[in-house]
């Protein structure tokens, strides 16, 4: 078990989450950035339901890149269509949180 620190940008809104709790809200990867957002009541689009097939929970990792899950093929291929996209992007639903992040949640 473990507590980590996850903060969404621009909202600035700081969360706790113990990983012995996932999954939290049932959306997308259990502990991925979606399922502690929906947790939280923080808005992060998820038109597919969490299930890496659209690019909606599209997300900047401003610090903490080591933090998250590996990055796996079926994720690297969605996220090539995201609008906007950066090296720093990741997919809310894929990437797993086990450490402090920072995300921002890019404007749709
Ligand atoms: S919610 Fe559709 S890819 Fe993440």
């Amino acid at each position: 078990m473990a507590v980590h620190k996850v903060t969404f940008l621009p909202l600035n809104k700081t969360v706790e989450v113990d990983d012995a709790k996932y999954p939290l809200a049932d959306h997308g990867k259990p502990g991925s950035l979606l399922d502690i957002a929906l947790a939280n009541d923080i808005h992060l689009e998820h038109n597919c339901g969490g299930s890496c097939a659209c690019t909606t929970c599209h997300v900047i990792v401003k610090d903490g890149a080591e933090n998250l899950s590996e990055m796996q093929e079926d994720e690297e291929d969605r996220l090539d269509t995201a609008v906007g996209l950066t090296i720093r992007s990741r997919l809310g639903c894929q990437a797993v949180v086990r450490g402090d992040v920072v995300v921002e949640v890019p404007e749709s």
